[in-house]
């Protein structure tokens, strides 16, 4: 698929299927993380995988009980570095949610492209997530996702126009 027909298809997938996700798959989808661009190039990321079932129930217990999130085979969550990312990004913000954002992005077009449903998760409680997996006080925690292949085919949430949200030349 072209990037523009990935981005189209792609859609929160919020049901799987029991079926696990190939070893191969995964390692395309962590490539495209680790692809991503950031501030400076400073990669001030890391993406924790897991598969255990227990400890999905757990992250799916820390994120607002989205108990979707651990019928999915494998969760994926993404932490950054704010002391090792660019600190004055426009001259007033530390770059790292963006960083970690546009990695976590990569890897989400690349399951889309593998035909794996993910759903990004941002309703978490950050210190609960960390407590489960052992993440420590220097990182932060941006997302979580859930990776596995979808059972449910969900229609595509309405965008705003295109005039809506662009402008030329000025403001
Ligand atoms: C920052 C962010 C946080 C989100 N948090 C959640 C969440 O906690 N639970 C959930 O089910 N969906 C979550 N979503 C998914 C959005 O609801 C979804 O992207 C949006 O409704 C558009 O649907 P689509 O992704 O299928 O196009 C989140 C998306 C983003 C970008």
């Amino acid at each position: 698929m072209s990037v523009l027909d990935v981005i189209i298809a792609r859609r929160s997938v919020r049901k799987f299927r029991k079926d696990p996700v190939p070893d191969a798959a995964l390692a395309r989808v962590l490539e495209a993380a680790r692809l991503a661009p950031s501030g400076k190039n400073l990669q001030p990321w890391k993406f924790i995988v897991v598969r255990d079932p227990e400890t999905r129930n757990k992250l799916a217990a820390a994120s607002a009980n989205q108990t979707f999130l651990a019928s999915a085979p494998v969760v994926i969550a993404a932490c950054g570095f704010p002391a090792e990312a660019y600190p004055r990004l426009g001259r007033y913000m530390n770059s790292w949610p963006v960083d970690v954002a546009i990695a976590m992005e990569h890897l989400v077009l690349q399951a889309a492209e593998e035909g794996l449903g993910t759903c990004w998760i941002g309703a978490f409680e950050e210190a609960g997530v960390k407590a489960v997996l052992g993440i420590p006080d220097e990182a932060r925690v941006l997302a979580l996702t859930p990776l596995g292949w979808p059972e449910e085919s969900p229609a595509p949430r309405g965008r705003n126009p295109l005039a809506t949200i662009v402008s030329y030349e000025k403001f």
